[in-house]
C-alpha cells in the first residue's frame, strides 16, 4: 500500500519536473519563459515570484502533513489542545501572508504600470479580432491577416479591438495578454528585440475555432520591413496566365463580396466594387491583396508554403527568404473545397468561410490566381 503510494508520488513529482523543463525549452514557440522583447522580459523578471510561491507552498504542505500525522485519530487519544481565540497566533497568520503579498505586489504593480506606458516613438498597428482570425492594419492603408509584420528592435503600438465577441491578443514571447473587446480600443505595446518569428494565440474562448485563432508576428530587419511596407501598399499583381485570369474572374463573382483584393478587376475589366455589404455576421473577411506574400492562412493554422524534405538545409516554406517557395497546394485546395472541414466553423450561421461548392477546375483557377498575389 505504502509502496504504491510512494510510486504515485514519485510519478507526480517526475511529471511536474518534466512539465517545468518543458516550459524552459526555447524550441517551444509560445514559451513565456523564452521572452524576446523587452516587454515580455519585464514579465519574465517577475518569475522569482514562483520561487516565493514554492517556498510558501512547501512550508504550508509540510506543516499540514506534520499536523495530520501528529494529531491523527488514535484509540484513547485525548482531544488535542484547542487554539480557537488565540490572539497572537491569529495575528501572526493574518499579518505574515499580508506581508508576503505586499512584497509580491510592489514589483508586480510597478511592472503593470511600466507595461502600460506608451513609448515615446512607435509604429501603430490596428488589431481586430474576429471569429476566427486576426486583422492587422497599418497607417499607410495596408491591411493584412493572420501574419503581423513588424520592424525588429522598434516599438510597436497596438490598438486592439474586436468585431464580434471577446478575443485576447497574446504573443507570449513579446508581451502578456490584452483582451480584444467589441466597441472598445485597448492600447498595448510590443517590441521584438531581434528579427524572427513569434507565435501567438487567441487567449479568450471565442467559439468553435478559438484554438485555431493563431497569430504569427514576423519581425524583419528594418530595411526588409521598409521594403515589405512599401510593397504591401501597392495594388495586387495583375495576372497574366490564362488560369490566373480565370481565377480573378471567379474571385470577382464568388469571393469579392467578402474578401478585398485591392486592384482586382471583374470579367469586363472594371475594378471590383468593395462597397457592398458582405453577408457575414461581422461584415469582414481577410484582405487577400498580397495573399501569396504571407507564410500562413486560415487563422494562421496552415503554412502557405511547405518544406521539401529532400533539401532539409533550404527553407522553402519561407516566402521572404526562399527563392522558390513550395506552395501548400493540397491544403489550399482542400480549404477552397470545404473550409469547415479544415477548421471548425459554422458557415450556415455565417461565422467563418462558407462552402462555395466550387468545381475542381474553379479551385485550380483560384489557386493559380491566389498564388500570384505576391
Ligand atoms: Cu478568438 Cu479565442
Amino acid at each position: 500500500m505504502m509502496t504504491a503510494r510512494r510510486l504515485k508520488l514519485a510519478g507526480a513529482l517526475g511529471l511536474g519536473l518534466l512539465a517545468l523543463t518543458g516550459c524552459s525549452n526555447n524550441d517551444n514557440p509560445q514559451d513565456t519563459f523564452g521572452a524576446d522583447g523587452h516587454y515580455s522580459k519585464l514579465i519574465a523578471d517577475l518569475n522569482w515570484v514562483y520561487i516565493a510561491a514554492i517556498v510558501v507552498g512547501v512550508i504550508v504542505g509540510v506543516a499540514v502533513i506534520l499536523a495530520l500525522i501528529k494529531f491523527r485519530e488514535r484509540p484513547g487519544a485525548p482531544v488535542p489542545k484547542q487554539v480557537h481565540g488565540h490572539t497572537s497566533l491569529e495575528l501572526t497568520w493574518t499579518i505574515l501572508p499580508a506581508l508576503v503579498l505586499a512584497v509580491v505586489a510592489v514589483p508586480t504593480i510597478a511592472t503593470i504600470v511600466k507595461l502600460n506606458e506608451k513609448p515615446k516613438q512607435c509604429m501603430t498597428i490596428q488589431v481586430v479580432g474576429q471569429q476566427w482570425w486576426w486583422e492587422f492594419s497599418y497607417n499607410n492603408g495596408v491591411t493584412t491577416a493572420n501574419e503581423m509584420v513588424i520592424p525588429a528592435g522598434e516599438e510597436v503600438c497596438l490598438k486592439i479591438t474586436s468585431r464580434d465577441v471577446i478575443h485576447s491578443f497574446w504573443v507570449p514571447r513579446l508581451n502578456g495578454k490584452k483582451d480584444a473587446v467589441p466597441g472598445r480600443v485597448h492600447d498595448w505595446y510590443i517590441a521584438a528585440d531581434n528579427p524572427g518569428d513569434y507565435w501567438g494565440q487567441c487567449a479568450e474562448f471565442c467559439g468553435l475555432s478559438h484554438a485555431n485563432m493563431r497569430i504569427r508576428v514576423r519581425a524583419l530587419p528594418k530595411a526588409d520591413f521598409d521594403k515589405w511596407y512599401q510593397d504591401q501598399a501597392k495594388p495586387a499583381t495583375t495576372p497574366t496566365e490564362a488560369a490566373a485570369l480565370r481565377g480573378e474572374n471567379i474571385y470577382s463573382q464568388q469571393c469579392a463580396s467578402c474578401h478585398v483584393i485591392k486592384g482586382a478587376v471583374d470579367a469586363a475589366g472594371n475594378p471590383v466594387d468593395f462597397s457592398k455589404p458582405v453577408p457575414l455576421v461581422s461584415g469582414a473577411a481577410p484582405n487577400l491583396t498580397h495573399f501569396a506574400s504571407r507564410s500562413v492562412f486560415a487563422g494562421a493554422t496552415f503554412p502557405l508554403y511547405l518544406d521539401d524534405p529532400a533539401t532539409p538545409d533550404i527553407d522553402e516554406s519561407d516566402p521572404y527568404t526562399a527563392e522558390h517557395p513550395i506552395l501548400n497546394r493540397p491544403r489550399l485546395e482542400a480549404w477552397l473545397r470545404n473550409p469547415s472541414a479544415n477548421v471548425p466553423m459554422v458557415p450556415d450561421d455565417e461565422r467563418g468561410m462558407p462552402n462555395l461548392h466550387l468545381s475542381e477546375s474553379q479551385i485550380d483557377d483560384l489557386v493559380a490566381y491566389l498564388a500570384g498575389l505576391k
